[in-house]
């Protein structure tokens, strides 16, 4: 539904807003990763012509500090850190931003922001994430948070195991490159403030501004309806946001920040670096007796969240014995984040590789040896999967892709100079559920409107809405406008853990059966209705109204009930209007999604195949082929399903082969900032990717859908190494595989 609008350059980003009377801002950032700032000297920056103002800690006007986050909470909701920029003089992290400029054009903006001298008091900090594993704190396991998990003695079974592979992996920590950098605008007027904002949590970000602005939330208003790109780093509200609308108060100015690629990866969290433990042991007919998985990731001193490397693991294989493990350590660095499925993207990498080792070691095929352990339940739990058919995704993958002309033995495939290798990986995510309010009316003219606060962060997520709203109510798409990405709509969920389709489409039904039935009291009420005396279970809608199913010939257009019922148009909303019946409703919604996850695991699942070539001079890898085929409930959209899917497996190449934020250790300083130095796969590192998908309903939910925004990226990495491995006959253990390692 957003194609004509983004093809034509009509549909406006953030950056796009133009206000009257707009200011600029940009950021300095801190050099030094702890300490404190003893000196400022601002009067260059203040002198050159344009600048309006230049904020630190001294003249910034006040705010709320932020509430305190554990560092242990993975609640997406955290915002981001606590650290209450420019009300402070301490510094955090190196790249901390430690003062704003704010002029009449951006260009000024970031020449003055070069002329702010700062110096430090600088302390002990600790930022090497190599040298401060060993002092690596259990996770406690919650609700929300996976601790530590066993059953039987894994570490037992593993020392009497036939056939044993253990080793260490580790994978770097990777910045968040949304195609569209983080930019905010904000205007206020008295106490009421309008952000436009790139966001994936417009409800969240009203209320972290609401209270650190100390206004009421009635008055902030946050805009977002297009976003490019979040994979988890728009879903807190980071140092930009805040220093716009900070700017802005203090200018008594509309001002807009877009940050620099530097400005993203200086003060947006992204990945943590892990080291993980798989070790597995097996019978010799390949059978799986011990799993362990242990992993290590970092959080920042002032916030960050912890990655459950062990997720997919405790899933996936019907061992016996299994023991898994996270651990956090804690450095004086930018806080760490959620990106594209925290926890599976990496553990995958660890896992699938071990499985793959497994299988040399056993000299057995990798997906014969996956297919022997497919587990019927949860082997830690023995809760049922609502749905699973892993099996049929390797078989359709198996035969898709030729997977039977692989030669088995590394070196044994190659194209003149070209080593060719083929790998497989599992995928594997568990997308989420959230509450959603939404509003539907309809119209005596027969269109539709549909109200969500939810996200389009590129994903065709109104136009998987239109489709739902249009196939209940029985009106063409063309009748159905979707409005989102506005707090002053009906509050959605966040654009996370792949749950936002399935969530909103979860309410959209409930509203679009309510209206059916309120539509049709209305019918009932006149003698000469075709419907009246019928339930609505006997109905059918279609061709823009009701009909009856047993007679479809019989029923009338929503127009003609509407109509003569004298009634423009009708509305229904799933929540309550009351502050007290939404928070009940939540807490409603909440204890339902409990409920099912102690009832049945409701995960995704994925077959990736892989060609790469290796370059035997040069090491250089090229990934030649590329197909995955997933099992992720029902399709709404095949279009925009398959190219969430692609472009999880794209970010996973780039994560196997070149993404890698490098951090100074003695600093703290990441020196590659930028996306010259920091590599995406562009075009040309890609081959064609092929999607599949098996599109049967989950039994378990609404429509039968489950989330396909994260599944893509899981076990992409692995499925490149174990490729690259078949190709040359070296196990890299350590991402990115870079050609050095080849060498
Ligand atoms: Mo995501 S990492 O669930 O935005």
């Amino acid at each position: 539904m957003d194609g004509p609008a983004k093809t034509a350059g009509l549909a406006r980003y953030t950056a796009d807003h133009h206000v009257p009377d707009l200011a600029h801002a940009a950021l300095v950032h801190a050099t030094v990763a702890r300490g404190r700032i003893t000196g400022l000297d601002t009067a260059d920056a203040e002198a050159v012509g344009g600048v309006l103002a230049v904020l630190t800690h001294h003249n910034a006007p006040r705010m709320t500090p932020p509430a305190p986050v554990s560092a242990l909470d993975l609640s997406t909701l955290a915002p981001g850190t606590t650290v209450d920029y420019l009300n402070t003089d301490r510094v955090h992290w190196n790249g901390q931003p430690v003062a704003v400029v704010v002029a009449d054009s951006p260009d000024t903006a970031r020449q003055a922001a070069r002329l702010v001298r700062v110096t430090y008091e600088v302390e002990p900090a600790v930022t090497d994430f190599a040298a401060a594993q060993d002092d690596a704190v259990p996770l406690r396991g919650t609700l929300l948070v996976l601790g530590e998990e066993r059953t039987g003695d894994a570490e037992r079974a593993l020392a009497t195991a036939p056939v044993v592979v253990d080793h260490r992996y580790t994978t770097p920590a990777q910045s968040h490159h949304a195609m569209e950098p983080h930019a905010t605008v904000a205007v206020w007027n008295g106490d009421r403030l309008t952000v436009h904002e790139g966001s994936q949590d417009v409800d969240w970000a009203r209320r972290h501004l609401a209270r650190r602005f100390g206004v009421p939330l009635a008055g902030v208003r946050v805009l977002s309806p297009h976003v490019g790109g979040g994979f988890g780093g728009k879903a807190p509200v980071w140092a930009g946001t805040v220093l716009t609308v900070l700017a802005a108060r203090a200018t008594g100015r509309a001002v807009r920040m877009v940050l620099s690629r530097e400005d993203v990866i200086r003060t947006v969290g992204g990945r943590t670096p892990t080291v993980q433990r798989v070790a597995l042991g097996a019978q010799r007919d390949g059978t799986l007796t011990a799993l362990l998985h242990t992993g290590v990731s970092q959080v920042g001193r002032v916030g960050g969240t912890p990655e459950p490397v062990g997720s997919q693991s405790r899933h996936l294989y019907a061992a016996p014995h299994i023991w898994i493990r996270h651990s956090t350590t804690t450095l004086d660095v930018l806080p760490t984040a959620h990106m594209r499925a925290p926890g599976e993207a990496v553990g995958t990498f660890a896992l699938e590789s071990a499985v793959d080792e497994l299988a040399v070691a056993l000299g057995m095929d990798p997906v014969e040896l996956r297919m022997r352990n497919e587990p019927d339940r949860d082997p830690l739990d023995g809760k049922r999967f609502s749905r699973r058919d892993l099996r049929a995704a390797y078989a359709r993958g198996a035969e898709r892709f030729g997977w039977a002309e692989r030669t088995p033995s590394p070196r044994s495939m190659r194209d003149g100079h070209w080593l060719v290798g083929r790998g497989v990986a599992t995928a594997f995510h568990l997308p989420v559920r959230l509450p959603a309010d939404v509003t539907v009316r309809l119209r005596a003219d027969g269109t539709v409107l549909v109200r969500c606060a939810f996200h389009e962060i590129g994903v065709g997520a109104a136009t998987a809405q239109t489709q739902v709203a249009a196939d209940a109510l029985g009106v063409p798409v063309e009748a159905v406008t979707v409005e989102h990405g506005d707090t002053e709509l009906p509050v959605g969920p966040q654009a996370g853990g792949s749950g936002q389709t399935a969530s909103v489409a979860t309410a959209l039904l409930e509203a679009c059966e309510e209206l059916k039935r309120s539509v049709l009291a209305l019918a009932r009420r006149s003698p000469s209705s075709p419907l009246r005396g019928r339930r609505l279970s006997e109905l059918r809608a279609g061709r823009g109204g009701l009909y009856r199913a047993d007679a479809p010939d019989r029923g009338e257009t929503y127009g003609v009930i509407l109509t003569r019922a004298g009634r423009a148009e009708i509305e229904v909303r799933t929540a309550a209007g009351t502050r007290l019946g939404r928070t009940l409703q939540q807490a409603r919604a909440a204890a339902g999604w409990f409920r099912d996850r102690r009832r049945w695991v409701r995960a995704v699942t994925g077959a990736h195949f892989c060609e790469v070539r290796v370059d035997e001079h040069t090491g250089e890898v090229r990934v030649s082929r590329w197909l995955g085929v997933f099992d992720v409930g029902r399709v709404v959209n095949p279009k925009t399903a398959t190219s969430q899917l692609r472009g999880g497996i794209v970010m996973g190449i780039g994560a196997a082969l070149s993404e890698e934020t490098l951090v100074d250790p003695r600093t703290g300083r990441t020196v590659n900032p930028g996306l010259a130095e920091y590599h995406v796969p562009v075009q040309a590192d890609l081959p064609r990717i092929e999607v599949d998908y098996l599109d049967e309903p989950d039994p378990t939910t609404p429509l039968g859908l489950l989330g396909v925004g994260e599944v893509g990226i899981t076990g992409v990495a692995a499925a490149v190494a174990n490729a690259v491995h078949h190709a040359t006959g070296v196990r890299v253990r350590d991402l990115p595989v870079t050609l050095d390692r080849l060498l």
